[in-house]
Parts: C-alpha cells; sequence; structure tokens
C-alpha cells in the first residue's frame, strides 16, 4: 500500500508505538475471525520418549562391598571417608574411628561420638569417657597401654555425631553395620562389649539393656557383652554396682580364655 509518510518519519512513528507497548498491527479493516474457517489442526507427530529410569541406590550394598574389600584397619578407615552416603558425614567434623590397641582382646563398641569426640575424631573423650575409662582401670585396663592384653579398643556403631546427640535412627545403624562388621573381624577380639541400647541393637538385634545386660552372647562368631553405658551411670549411680559386676564377668571370660 502506496503511504505518504516518509519512510524516515514512518520508522520513528513505529518506535514509538513499540515503546508505548503496542505489540501488534492491525489492517485498516477490521476482520472477524468467528466468521473465518477454523485453521487446520496439524496432527504433530508425538516423538516417543523413553522413560527416566531412576537408579535407586542402595546405600547397604555400597557399603557391604565397600567394607568386605578392605583388608586392613587403614584400608577401612579409607573406605568409611570415601562413604558418601550417610546424610551424618555432613553434619560431622570429623570420622571417628577408633582409639586404643587394635591388638587387644577387648573392643568396646559405643554408639555415636558425641561433640567432644567430633571435634577431636576419638571415640569416647567427654564426660562418659572419662567415666568408661575409671571403669576399665577398675579391672587394670587402659587404652593407652602398650601391652595388648592390657589395652582396650575402642569404637561406635556409628563414625559420625549425629546431631543434637539425636539417638541414631535403624537406617543408619543398618547402613554401618557391614562397616562395623567388618572392623570386629578385622580386630578379632576375644569379647565385644555392647555399650547401651544402640550398640545392643546394632549387634544382637535387639534393645533391653537392662535385661540384656551382663550375660555373654555368642553372636556373629564374637562372643558378646552388653553392658550399661557410662552416660547412663554418669546419670544413674545406683547402677554402677550391677556395671561393676559385668566388668568381673569380662575379666573371668579373659583370663578363661
Ligand atoms: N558415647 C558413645 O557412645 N561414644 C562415644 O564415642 C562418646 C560417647
Amino acid at each position: 500500500m502506496e503511504s505518504d509518510i516518509e519512510w524516515h518519519n514512518a520508522r520513528a512513528l513505529l518506535e514509538w508505538q513499540l515503546e508505548m507497548g503496542v505489540n501488534e498491527t492491525i489492517l485498516d479493516v477490521p476482520i472477524d475471525r468467528y466468521a473465518l474457517d477454523p485453521l487446520p489442526v496439524i496432527a504433530v507427530k508425538k516423538e516417543t520418549v523413553p522413560p527416566v529410569v531412576v537408579s535407586k541406590v542402595d546405600p547397604v550394598a555400597i557399603a557391604s562391598k565397600m567394607a568386605e574389600s578392605a583388608n586392613s584397619l587403614t584400608e577401612l578407615r579409607t573406605m568409611l571417608e570415601a562413604f558418601d552416603h550417610c546424610e551424618l558425614k555432613l553434619g560431622a567434623r570429623n570420622l571417628v574411628f577408633s582409639d586404643g590397641n587394635s591388638d587387644a582382646p577387648i573392643m568396646i563398641v559405643g554408639e555415636a561420638p558425641g561433640r567432644e569426640e567430633d571435634q577431636q575424631g576419638k571415640p569416647f573423650v567427654g564426660r562418659a569417657g572419662q567415666m568408661l575409662d575409671r571403669m576399665f582401670a577398675a579391672i587394670s585396663l587402659d587404652r593407652r597401654a602398650q601391652e595388648a592384653e592390657k589395652s582396650i579398643y575402642i569404637t561406635n556403631v556409628l563414625p559420625w555425631r549425629p546431631s543434637q546427640n539425636r539417638d541414631p535412627r535403624p537406617d543408619e545403624i543398618a547402613m554401618m553395620w557391614p562397616f562395623l562388621k567388618k572392623h570386629i573381624s578385622l580386630v578379632n577380639p576375644s569379647v565385644v562389649i555392647a555399650m547401651g541400647n544402640i550398640s545392643c541393637q546394632a549387634l544382637l538385634g535387639e534393645k533391653g539393656i537392662t535385661k540384656l545386660r551382663g550375660s555373654l552372647q555368642q553372636r556373629h562368631n564374637f562372643d558378646i557383652l552388653p553392658m550399661f553405658h557410662p552416660a547412663y551411670l554418669l546419670r544413674n549411680p545406683s547402677a554402677k554396682k550391677y556395671a561393676w559386676a559385668d566388668l568381673l564377668t569380662l575379666k573371668a571370660r579373659i583370663e578363661q580364655i
């Protein structure tokens, strides 16, 4: 269509309209679009998209594979450091692997690191740890002893601190069990002490420390002795007499072996 507006003026007019928010142009004559034939429906060929396969990771299977491949305590520690499926690791400062003498006849399995343990990367170094040291000193055992027979070896069910010191969840215990099982078999102690309910849950598959404590049990080819946790003894000093009885049971068993 011929127009008497000069090109540059026409362009300036269009730009001004765009600035004003015009986003559609219409013709001089209105169109009744309702009167028009409907637009032909164009069949769009649907692409067949293959279903998305979400690969489900089984952390227990991965833990088992990793733990089984460890041939030494150093390798087991390296495996644990590389294991990224336990969310506790994200909130922990340090991996708490063990303390004491790995040739000792007694291996203590506590629950999980607390604040001090998380800070120092060593098990049982807080108040409960000092209590534990006093308990074992009463039967002449010391985690720092050079001689294996006079020493103890200490670890936990979980190597990372649960935030706010909450109880470990059953799925966390199950996930870390392959590592603990391998840890025990590499140390190969004469007696494993299940310190408290969480440890009994991991090692014996049952809770109820008041009923379980003091009786030696055979599981997974180990001798297991459940005992009250030192933190429990700090809160309930009247239960110390039972801990003493259990320490004497332990001493007798070690002398027998
Ligand atoms: N309580 C535990 O069970 N383990 C530790 O390492 C410290 C406290």
